[in-house]
């Protein structure tokens, strides 16, 4: 089967949602979503959303905090146009029905996080992503020029490589056609036709065996875009959120917001020890990468399987008020946040690297667009500041939606785009190997291509990797596509992105932090503050 439309977007989160709504006044859309359109790291969110709002913040306040953070390779220009664009997105979620908190004098109640100079994280309680997937989904559901495919799974992007030109000189000049799909009631797969696709498939959180992202976060996107050889960059910062609830077993992890140390939580060893000034002035408010590095040092060190996180200091009834999932979820497991700490670990939560795209989205590949977690804008640097990146999503699927609008008559769909083609394979009756093969990946990746690396870690990462990947893409080429093969092989080819990126680079900067090379290369930054 054979579908046309304008535009097709892949993901529902806040890049695809945003994107769709933004274009389909100008063309048709199909919005695809493997899961259900909720089904996100958007709906995850919980901190909120960065944005210059009020004095004595200013724009170069908050760029100044994203290049620190960022340890000196953020992209300048892309760091301005992403905060001073803020503003603009904050009012665009606002009309489509988005609600941030205010106080009782009618501003917004701004939360502050590790590594932001001031008070400027734009929330609703602590349940910030969900609210505005809420928002933009009732949006969707309402726009006569969009079609959502909800179970429909994007295989591979298709490119001059599926027309079999394997000869011509295509190469320098790579086209996207749309995409594969699988739908997955039918297990049809169904040829999506574009004129512009746009990939906002998020995060790669469940490449690691301890994660805040739902099962969603395969880094299917970045993957099928090195497939058709298109530019990734920067994926050996990955980021480790400092405070994820310690609940083994429980997956994804449940998430204790960064919030909660801007609003006065402090860490502490399983002996009550106050322990990250130790490490670094701002204390528990430093950027994430030096609090999750301290955490998994003391817990190295001690040989705890967690330390604490202490927000009993503060008046009860105001951290109910200002938490009330975290207070319910942990008053759910028997730990009364008001009175107990809270044991946290770090887990992989956000990844920096991804599709590479330029100013307005566009990534190597001519007529795709990437936005959101799975592309590498420059805005964060070895290290994203805390909640930009809900605001790097919206940034970017505005000026690409502005960019492809502004080329749409003069792009033309390509019509001879043969069907997906799955002559000589075979239904595959071999569950087990898929599910082994992804806690093997996931093991590899969490022991060697963890918090802390080396070069002996990430050489047994890449040689056993490799034995997986063989093994995979032998499966692949034998059996009928499937969603949980797709998703395995799309993992072993990011964690091979992640490991080849990582043994490249020879210094610790930022997320990548490696025992070889422990100190960072000053000539090598591209920001001096
Ligand atoms: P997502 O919201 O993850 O959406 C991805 C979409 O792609 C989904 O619809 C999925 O179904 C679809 N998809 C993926 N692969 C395929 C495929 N093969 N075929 C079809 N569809 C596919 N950031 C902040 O700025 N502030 C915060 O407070 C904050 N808190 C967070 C808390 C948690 C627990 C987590 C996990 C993340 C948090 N982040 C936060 C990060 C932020 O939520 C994400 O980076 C952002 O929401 C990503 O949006 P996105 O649109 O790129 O992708
Ligand atoms: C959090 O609420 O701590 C997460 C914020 C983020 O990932 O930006």
């Amino acid at each position: 089967m054979r579908k046309v439309y304008d535009f097709l977007v892949i993901g529902s989160g806040a890049a695809g949602l945003s994107f769709a709504l933004k274009v389909a006044a100008k063309g048709r859309v199909a919005l695809i979503s493997k899961t259900t359109l909720d089904v996100t790291n958007t709906s995850f969110a919980q901190g909120g959303i960065a944005a210059v709002t009020y004095q004595p913040d200013n724009y170069e306040k908050h760029i100044r905090d994203t290049h620190i953070a960022g340890a000196f390779i953020c992209d300048p220009k892309v760091v301005e146009q992403v905060i001073t664009k803020a503003p603009a997105q904050i009012e665009q979620l606002l009309s489509w029905g988005t609600s941030f908190d205010k106080r009782a004098d009618g501003n917004f109640d701004l939360h502050r996080e590790g590594g932001h100079s001031e008070f400027r994280i734009l929330h609703h309680l602590d349940n910030t992503g969900f609210e505005i997937q809420r928002a933009l989904i009732s949006q969707i559901k309402n726009h006569p020029n969009i079609d959502v495919y909800e179970k429909h799974f994007a295989i591979d992007i298709i490119t001059q490589h599926h027309l079999g030109r394997a000869n011509e000189p295509w190469m320098n000049d790579i086209r996207c056609y749309g995409a594969y799909v699988m739908d997955e009631q039918t297990n049809e797969v169904i040829t999506f036709l574009s004129k512009f696709t746009m990939m906002a498939t998020g995060g790669i959180g469940n490449v690691y065996q301890v994660t805040t992202n739902p099962v969603i976060s395969t880094g299917d996107g970045i993957a099928m875009v090195f497939r058709a050889k298109g530019v990734i960059q920067n994926m050996e910062f990955v980021q480790f959120h400092p405070t994820s609830l310690y609940n083994p077993g429980e997956t994804p992890s449940f998430l204790i917001t960064e919030a909660m140390r801007g609003y006065g939580a402090v860490l502490r060893t399983q002996r009550g020890e106050e322990f990250m000034k130790k490490y670094d002035e701002r204390g528990s408010l430093a950027p994430r990468d030096i609090v999750a590095r301290a955490i998994d040092s003391e817990m190295k060190v001690t040989g705890d399987d967690f330390v604490y996180l202490d927000v009993t200091h503060k008046e009860a009834e105001l951290t109910r008020q200002h938490f009330p999932m975290i207070y319910n979820k942990c008053l759910s497991l028997g730990i009364d946040i008001t009175k107990d700490m809270i044991p946290v670990v770090p887990a992989a939560h956000y990844l920096c690297g991804g599709i590479k795209v330029d100013l307005n989205g566009r990534t190597s590949i001519r007529n795709l667009y990437a936005a959101g977690e799975c592309s590498c804008t420059g805005l964060h640097g070895a290290n994203r500041l805390a909640s930009n990146s809900l605001l790097e999503a919206l940034v970017y699927a505005d000026v690409a939606a502005t960019d492809s609008v502004a080329q749409l008559d003069g792009t033309e769909i390509c019509n001879d785009i043969p069907q997906w083609n799955d002559e000589g394979t075979t239904h595959n009756e071999e569950m087990i190997l898929v599910t082994q093969a992804n806690k093997e990946v996931e093991t590899i990746m969490s022991n060697y291509v963890g918090i802390v690396r080396s070069n002996l870690r990430l050489k047994r990462a890449s040689d056993r990797l490799e034995i997986i990947y063989r093994e995979t893409e032998e499966l692949y080429q034998k059996s009928r596509v499937s969603k949980k093969l797709c998703e395995l092989r799309n993992k072993i080819n990011v964690g091979f992105l992640i490991i080849k990126m990582a043994q490249k680079r020879k210094e610790s900067r930022g997320l990548h932090y490696t025992l070889d090379y422990p100190e960072t290369n000053s000539s090598l930054d591209t920001y001096k503050l």
